[in-house]
C-alpha cells in the first residue's frame, strides 16, 4: 500500500499587521467586541500577491523535506482569492518554485480547500501517477473585504502554508477523508460581482464577501462535527486516540464549539485566529505548520482536521504525522521589504469603500 507522507512543511506570514484597536478607526466597532465574538485580536495584510505568498510557503516547505524544487511532479494551490484565473496561479508558483516538470492547477473549494487539494494530491501519490506534491494554500482574503462594512472588515486576514507529500510505504499523511457540499443555501456566502456571470460591458461594482454569519456560523459547527465524527469512524479511532484537533480557523466560539461537541481538551486544539483572523484556505495549512513549529504534533501523531466554507463545502481529515518534526534544510526566502503599516496598505481601499457607501 502507497502512502502520501507529509515531508515538508512551511508558511507565509505577512509582516503588516492591523490590530483591533487600529481596525476600529476604519469601522464602528471595538476591540472587545471583535475578541469577544470572534477570537480575532489582529490580521496580517499582504504587500504581495497571492502567487508570491504560495511561491514562499512552497520554497520553505520543499527546503523542509530537503527537495528542490525539480523534484516535484504536481502543485496544487488552493486559494479562493487567485492573482489571475487564466493562466491559473499555479503556474507561477511552479515556475517561482522551479517545478519545471510538474503540473500545476488551482483548487477552489473556500475555506476548504486545503483539504480538498490534500485528498487530490493523497489520491494521485496512491494511485502511482505522481511521486511527490506540494499542496499550497495561499489567500489574500483583504482584497474582498469592504472597508465600510464591520462585519467583514474585522474577520479576515492574509497568508499562505504548505506541505510537500512524497510516496512512502510508512502508513503516515491522509489515512481517512471525508469531503461534501451542501449547495442548497450556496447564496449565503459569497462573492459579490464576480465571474462570467456578469455582463462584463456593464459596470457591475466591486467583489465584496457576502455573508449570513449566524447560518454559516450553526452550520460550521454542526458540519464540521459530523464530518469528524464520520472520519474517525471510517478509521476505527476514539477522541482518545486524537492527539490534535486542526480546525478552520473562523471564529473562536466555532472552534470550542467544535470541541466541546467532540469532547477534545484544550491542549489538543491548534488556535491561531488570535493572530491571523480567517485567511480561509491557508487557515488549516498555516495552523499545520505552527502546530509543528510549537511541538503540538509530536512524531506519529494522529491529527484530525476540519474545515468548512463557501459552496457550502466541508471536510474532515485524518492525518497521521511521521517520524520527523525538524526540518531537513532551512529556505531564506522571504517577503521583499515592506515600507507601509497595515492601514497604510488597505487606506486607498478604505477611501474608496467609504466613497462608495
Ligand atoms: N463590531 C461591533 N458590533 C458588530 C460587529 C462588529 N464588527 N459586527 C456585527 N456587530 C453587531 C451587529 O450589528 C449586531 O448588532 P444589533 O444586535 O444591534 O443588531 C450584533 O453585533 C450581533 O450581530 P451578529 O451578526 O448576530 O453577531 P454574531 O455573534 O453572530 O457574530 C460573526 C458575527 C462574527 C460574523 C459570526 O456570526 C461568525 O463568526 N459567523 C461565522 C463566520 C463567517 O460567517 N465567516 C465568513 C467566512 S466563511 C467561513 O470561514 C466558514
Amino acid at each position: 500500500m502507497l502512502y502520501a507522507k507529509i515531508t515538508g512543511w512551511g508558511k507565509a506570514i505577512p509582516p503588516a499587521s492591523i490590530s483591533n484597536d487600529e481596525i476600529s478607526v476604519v469601522v464602528d466597532t471595538n476591540d472587545e467586541w471583535i475578541a469577544a465574538r470572534t477570537g480575532i485580536r489582529a490580521r496580517r495584510v499582504s504587500h504581495v500577491s497571492t502567487a508570491e505568498l504560495a511561491t514562499i510557503a512552497s520554497k520553505h516547505a520543499i527546503a523542509c523535506a530537503g527537495l528542490e524544487g525539480h523534484d516535484i511532479d504536481l502543485v496544487l494551490l488552493a486559494t479562493c482569492t487567485p492573482s489571475t484565473i487564466v493562466a491559473n496561479t499555479a503556474s507561477l508558483v511552479q515556475k517561482n518554485i522551479g517545478a519545471t516538470g510538474a503540473a500545476a492547477c488551482d483548487v477552489n473549494a473556500a475555506c476548504s480547500g486545503f483539504l480538498y487539494a490534500l485528498q487530490n494530491a493523497t489520491a494521485q501519490i496512491q494511485a502511482g501517477m505522481i511521486k511527490r506534491a506540494v499542496v499550497v494554500a495561499a489567500e489574500r482574503m483583504t482584497w474582498y473585504v469592504n472597508w465600510a462594512k464591520r462585519d467583514s472588515a474585522v474577520l479576515f486576514g492574509d497568508g499562505a502554508g504548505a506541505v510537500v507529500l512524497e510516496a512512502s510505504s510508512e502508513p503516515s499523511g491522509l489515512m481517512a477523508t471525508k469531503t461534501g457540499c451542501d449547495t442548497e443555501d450556496r447564496d449565503i456566502l459569497h462573492i459579490s460581482n464576480y465571474g462570467s456571470d456578469q455582463d462584463k460591458y456593464q459596470p457591475v461594482g466591486p467583489s465584496d464577501i457576502q455573508f449570513e454569519g449566524r447560518e454559516i456560523f450553526k452550520r460550521a459547527v454542526t458540519g464540521m462535527s459530523i464530518a469528524c465524527d464520520d472520519v474517525m469512524q471510517k478509521a476505527s479511532l476514539s477522541l482518545d486516540d486524537i492527539d490534535v484537533l486542526i480546525p478552520h480557523q473562523a471564529n473562536l466560539r466555532i472552534i470550542q464549539a467544535i470541541q466541546k461537541k467532540l469532547a477534545i481538551s484544550d491542549d489538543k486544539v491548534m488556535v491561531n485566529i488570535d493572530q491571523y483572523g480567517n485567511t480561509s484556505a491557508a487557515t488549516v495549512a498555516i495552523a499545520l505548520c505552527e502546530a509543528v513549529e510549537q511541538g503540538l504534533i509530536k512524531p506519529h501523531a494522529n491529527i484530525m482536521s476540519a474545515a468548512f466554507g463557501a459552496g457550502l463545502t466541508w471536510a474532515a481529515s485524518y492525518i497521521r504525522w511521521g517520524e520527523r518534526t525538524a526540518p531537513i534544510k532551512t529556505c531564506d526566502y522571504s517577503f521583499p521589504p515592506c515600507q507601509k503599516s497595515g492601514l497604510e496598505l488597505i487606506n486607498d481601499a478604505v477611501q474608496a469603500c467609504k466613497s462608495a457607501d
